[in-house]
Formats: structure tokens, C-alpha cells, sequence
């Protein structure tokens, strides 16, 4: 593993970020009505999170929580193991419901649903405490309680938020898995969290088809061993879903019946929320896990600070409830804030490529929250899709999932912002549960490509290969030096796993996974991972775990999976991969590319496999990554090749450009 800046490069854009000093400040206008409106009012906040955390945080969760009982101590910490608000009782389903309906806004709009088709919903803070809590009340008599894991396979409806804060009002631990993932990755996640129960749906629109969501999760059913119950929500509509008698149960059936009376439950702080699966530099993704009471809090307060949010804001966040920004940002943050938030389920380019303007214009849409591969798959689709739809409802933006290279942020800011729209390049992970730096849209000048400054609680390090402290110019592996209410608390069943891959590098320190720099103003930039992880439009991906997918397949012996710089999706996947002796033509490729896909699902699906007689090696064995990159991205060969093994295998490669 390698950790080198220059190494980190392979996002493709990095160059452009060295050479950038532009700096937008944030206008007069927006920052006379900022929620945080002086930089004087971040920095005391910033110290006091930093100098007096016990009392900050304390102030913190008492404004903004709702407790059934007081905690006591605030926060304990000893590496790895983190505890917020001990002995406290919360639930996060209130926080996200009960509190607004307590408070006497329970007719505000919670959520403004627009469905593929077109069809639309709205539910006020009322109907979806009502719709919670039946929901609630059919786990229960499907059998599910406190500490039960559910896993969720839906399409991105009213339904899934449901489904993730019933499961809050209860006690029970929901694992969301993204709808695109293949049945193999959903037994997995099934078997390591040993769910009981498992929701989806008959099937999902993407792009005016229907997948069948409910086929999948029979096939992926067959192999988990712990799940008792399905319950199936009917989406796409007709009559060709097999449903198990005995297992299988419509939504419809169980959930609409109910009395929609069940109080949320008062939980410990420390109560699992969720398990989110995500990659690390291993095969296996991890069960990063996420607790009541601080992910709540953090989540909360991260949205209002980044977001500046409002009462009358109606805020969109485009991302899928599969990964954590749907978390954080579509479900636990905005709720708990009170927002009106958007939720769309379909493509941005059904029916054409004009479809999110349509909807900023047709709901007014005021903050906009979408990922750089969306900005630059706008971009190439070509302006006049933009210049179609009234846009001046939109005051804020945000980007997240990986760093905006500065063309895609510029043309974000023009063209959709209209110039006049503050950018919060928020960067965070699965695991922070919440974002960690951005600009604070009403203090902070943004310079593109940065994600500017931390948050309030967040104080991280820029630490060399062995742990000490760097000159932050040129970079090195990101630290946070302290605990913060949001951080994940394990990686389910493996506690071992959770040690060694956050807290060893630096004993004490959570280890980002990312090399970053700090520049002369304080400004950080994050310059891509230090590990086998790769971001794949926004998502990630271990080079490991597509690899161990290419090599179960019978014709495969080994395999390389590098990433390389494409324009639109930010990486893209490279493998090398060395066979049995089957003819190598358009057929074996195809049926690789389909294998990757059924193992992990057509995100994983290789963009690139060359077939080669042998992988270049280290003379001790190891797979030589960096200069596979190089091969993959068509770059001259950099670096000291002299340990190579088989120089006769790189010559190869390269006649293959
Ligand atoms: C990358 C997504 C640069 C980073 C919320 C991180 C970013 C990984 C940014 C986490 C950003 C995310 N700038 N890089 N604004 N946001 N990343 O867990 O490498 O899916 O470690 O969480 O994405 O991805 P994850």
C-alpha cells in the first residue's frame, strides 16, 4: 500500500486542483440572513467544541434532542471505544417525528415524493409519524423487536424512510442495502448481520423499466440463513410476484391496517440505529455501525450548519437511502431539523436529461445536494437541458462523494447556481456518520476543489507514514485526533477488524483512510485514498473485493483491479487478469464483466479487463498496483521498475493500448 500524494492522483483531477486559487466569497445577501453569519461565530464555536467538549456537546444535545431521560456523563472515550450521553434515553423516530407534531408542526410538509412515472405524494410531519408507526406495529407482529436486524432492498420511495424509522421506533437495527447491489452481496449482508427480517419491493423502475427487486432477494433468501419474514411493497404493480406462503407478506396486508398508535420507544444513547455495509481495503465490505443518540445529534446539526437550513427551505438531496448520504442527509439530518425535503426514485435522465431541473422548478427547490459525477454527466449532456427550467428558487449547493474537480464546480456555480449560489463541497464517510469539513455557506470563501475548513467537534491531524505530525503543505494520511457524537462505534461482529483499520496507525486516532493537505489558509484538500478503495461515480469500492469476484469465476487465475481516471464517473474500473487456457475473444469478456455484476452488482462491472500472461510482481510477490494504474491510465511508466519480476508482462500490457 502505498500513501504518496502523487500517488493519490488517480482521480485525474488533482493537477488541477494544486494550481487552484480562485476564492468566492460568499455574497453579501446570503450572509446578512446566515445561520452562522460571522466567521467570529464559527470560531467560538469551533474552540469551545474543541477546548470544553463535555460542555459543549452537552448544550448541544440538550437543545436539540428530545430525552426521555437526562444523561448523565457526556462523553467516554477510550480508543476505540466511544460513548455518548450515557444512560440517556432517546429515540431517533421522535426526534425525526413526535418532536414536530409535539411542537405543533405537524402539518408541516416532511416529505415531497416524486416517483419515476411522475406520480407524486406529499406527507406532512403528522402522516409520517401515522404511517411510522404502523409500520412499526407490523414488525412487531412479524416478530421484531430491540436489537433485530432488518435489511432493506427498496427502490427509493416514501416507503424505505419508513421502513428505516420504524425500525428507530422500536429499537431494531436497519441495514440498508442499495438497490443495484446482486443477491450474492445482499445473502452476505443478510448472513453477517443475521437479519430476521428483509423489506423490498416487487420490483423498481429505473429508466422507464422494471427490475424485479422481489426476484433478487428470493434468490439471495435461498442463502441466508437468519432472515424469517419478507415484507414485499407493492411499486411496479402486477401480478407475477411469487410470494413464499409462510415467509412472504405484502405491505399492503400487514403495514396499512394498522393503528398507527405505537409510541416511539425511549432507547439508551447507545442503542444501535443502523449497520451501513461499505467497502474497505479488504474483499469483505464491513457493517459500519451507528448509534442512537450521537449520530442523531450529529446528524442534525451537521444539516443545519452546512445546509444554513430554514424554515421555508425546500431541500433536495439526490442520493439513494443506500448509501449514508441518504442516511444522513435525506433521513436522520433534515427530519430532525423539521425540513421539507424532495425525495425523488428514478434516473436524472428519464424521461430526458432535463429531469432534476424540471423538479428544482416544479417544487421550488431552494438547496440542491448532488455528487461531481452527476455535475459532469450534466455537463457533457449539454446546456440547453439547463437552460430550459427556471432555476432562481435554488440559494445553496452542495456537492458530496468525492472531491469537484474545479471544472465541474465552476460550471456547477454558473450554470446552475447562476452565480449567485454558495457551493459546500462537504467531505465525510460512512463511517463519520455525518460531514466533517465544508464551508459554511454564509462565512467561508470557497475555493474550488477544497472542502475548505472542519466543523465544530471535528479536529483532525495531517500525520506522516509512522504517525507524527506533518508539514500540512504536502500532505499526508488524515487523523481526527478526537471523538465526535457521530463517529461509527464498530464494524458489526468484528471488533478486531475495527481496531486495526482505524485506530493502529495513530494509537488513539481515528485514521481517515484519505491523504489530504492543508493549505496556508487552513484550507484542507482531500487528494484520494491510501488504500485499495476506490470511488466509482461517488460510490466506493475495494480494488479486493472485484478482484475475488473476477477470480471465482472458473476460467479466471488472477486478477488485478486497479483504478483509473475517466471523466464522468471519477475512476473508473481497470482489471488485469491472467486465465486458463480458454480462448480469449468478445464472449469471454462479456461473460466476466456479467460474473463481476452477479457477484457484486453492475456497479462493480470492470469498465476494462486485459487478458495478460502474467501480473508484474515485486520480486517478494505483490502485485505492482502503481504501475498497473499507469498501464490502465495509458501513462508512461513511471517509477523504478527494477524489482519487476517479468518485465516481459508490463511490455505486454502496454501493446494492448
Ligand atoms: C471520498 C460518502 C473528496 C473520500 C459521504 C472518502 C470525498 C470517501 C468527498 C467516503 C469530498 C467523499 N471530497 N473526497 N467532498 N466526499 N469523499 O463512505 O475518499 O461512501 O473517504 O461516504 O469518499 O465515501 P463514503
Amino acid at each position: 500500500m502505498s500513501a504518496t500524494p502523487a500517488d493519490a492522483s488517480q482521480g485525474g483531477s488533482i493537477d488541477h486542483v494544486l494550481t487552484e486559487d480562485r476564492l468566492f466569497p460568499p455574497s453579501a445577501e446570503f450572509a446578512k440572513n446566515a445561520v452562522i453569519s460571522t466567521v467570529e461565530q464559527y470560531e467560538s464555536l469551533y474552540a469551545a467544541a474543541r477546548d470544553t467538549p463535555d460542555a459543549f456537546w452537552r448544550d448541544q444535545a440538550n437543545e436539540h434532542l428530545h430525552w426521555f431521560e437526562p444523561f448523565g456523563d457526556v462523553c467516554q472515550w477510550e480508543a476505540p471505544d466511544a460513548k455518548w450521553f450515557i444512560g440517556g434515553k432517546t429515540n431517533a423516530s421522535y426526534n425525526c417525528v413526535d418532536a414536530h407534531v409535539e411542537a405543533g408542526r405537524g402539518d408541516k410538509v416532511a416529505i415531497i415524493w416524486e416517483g419515476e412515472p411522475g406520480d407524486q405524494r406529499t406527507l406532512t410531519y403528522r402522516e409520517l409519524q401515522t404511517e411510522i408507526a404502523k409500520c412499526a406495529e407490523a414488525y412487531e407482529q412479524l416478530g421484531i423487536g430491540e436489537g433485530d436486524v432488518v435489511s432493506i432492498y427498496m427502490p427509493m420511495t416514501p416507503e424505505l424512510a419508513i421502513a428505516m424509522l420504524a425500525c428507530a421506533r422500536i429499537g431494531a437495527i436497519h441495514s440498508v442495502i442499495f438497490a443495484g447491489f446482486s443477491a450474492e452481496s445482499i445473502a452476505d449482508r443478510n448472513n453477517d448481520a443475521s437479519a430476521k427480517l428483509m423489506i423490498t419491493s416487487d420490483g423498481l423502475y429505473r429508466r422507464g423499466k422494471v427490475l424485479p427487486l422481489k426476484q433478487t432477494v428470493d434468490e439471495a433468501l435461498e442463502k441466508s440463513t437468519t432472515v424469517e419474514k419478507c415484507l414485499v411493497l407493492r411499486r411496479t404493480g402486477g401480478d407475477d410476484t411469487p410470494m413464499q406462503s409462510g415467509r412472504d407478506v405484502w405491505w399492503h396486508d400487514v403495514v396499512d391496517s394498522q393503528p398507527g398508535k405505537l409510541p416511539a420507544k425511549p432507547l439508551e444513547s447507545e442503542t444501535p440505529l443502523f449497520i451501513l455495509y461499505t467497502s474497505g481495503s479488504t474483499g469483505k465490505p464491513k457493517g459500519i455501525l451507528h448509534t442512537t443518540a450521537g449520530y442523531n445529534l450529529w446528524a442534525r446539526r451537521t444539516f443545519e450548519w452546512v445546509f444554513d437550513h430554514r424554515d421555508d427551505d425546500i431541500y433536495w438531496c439526490t442520493a439513494d437511502c443506500g448509501w449514508i448520504t441518504g442516511h444522513s442527509y435525506i433521513v436522520y439530518g433534515p427530519l430532525t431539523a423539521g425540513a421539507t425535503c424532495l425525495m425523488y426514485e428514478g434516473a436524472p435522465n428519464h424521461p430526458a436529461e432535463d429531469r432534476f431541473w424540471e423538479l428544482v422548478e416544479k417544487y421550488k427547490v431552494t438547496i440542491l445536494y448532488t455528487a461531481p459525477t452527476a455535475v459532469r454527466a450534466f455537463i457533457k449532456w449539454g446546456d440547453e437541458h439547463v437552460d430550459k427550467h427556471d432555476l432562481s428558487s435554488l440559494r445553496l449547493l452542495g456537492s458530496v462523494g468525492e472531491g469537484i474537480n474545479p471544472e465541474a464546480w465552476m460550471w456547477y456555480h454558473e450554470k446552475i447556481g447562476g452565480g449567485r449560489c454558495p457551493i459546500v463541497d462537504t467531505w465525510w464517510q460512512t463511517e463519520t456518520g455525518g460531514i466533517m469539513m465544508s464551508p459554511l455557506p454564509g462565512i467561508t470563501p470557497t475555493k474550488p476543489g477544497s472542502c475548505t475548513k472542519p466543523l465544530p467537534g471535528v479536529i483532525p491531524k495531517i500525520v506522516d507514514e509512522i504517525g507524527n505530525e506533518v508539514d500540512s503543505e504536502n500532505g499526508g494520511k488524515l487523523c481526527i485526533s478526537q471523538p465526535w457524537p457521530g463517529m461509527l462505534r464498530g464494524i458489526w461482529g468484528d471488533p478486531k477488524r475495527f481496531v486495526e483499520q482505524y485506530f493502529m496507525d495513530v494509537p488513539g486516532q481515528y485514521l481517515t483512510g484519505d491523504n489530504a493537505r492543508r493549505d496556508n489558509d487552513g484550507y484542507y484538500w482531500i487528494m484520494g485514498r491510501i488504500d485499495d478503495v476506490i470511488n466509482v461515480s461517488g460510490h466506493r469500492l475495494s480494488t479486493i473485493e472485484v478482484e475475488s469476484a473476477l477470480v471465482s469465476h472458473p476460467n479466471v487465475c488472477e486478477a488485478a483491479v486497479v483504478g483509473r481516471p475517466d471523466d464522468l464517473k471519477g475512476q473508473a474500473i481497470a482489471a488485469f487478469v491472467t486465465t486458463t487456457d480458454r480462448e480469449i475473444n468478445d464472449e469471454f469478456l462479456k461473460e466476466l464483466k456479467l460474473h463481476v455484476r452477479k457477484q457484486i452488482g453492475a456497479l462493480a462491472q470492470p469498465d476494462d479487463i486485459r487478458f495478460t500472461s502474467a501480473l508484474p510482481k515485486t520480486r517478494s510477490g505483490k502485485i505492482m498496483r502503481r504501475l498497473l494504474r499507469d498501464v490502465a491510465a495509458g501513462r508512461e511508466l513511471a517509477g523504478d521498475t527494477s524489482t519487476l519480476e517479468d518485465l516481459a508482462s508490463i511490455a505486454q500490457l502496454q501493446e494492448k493500448d
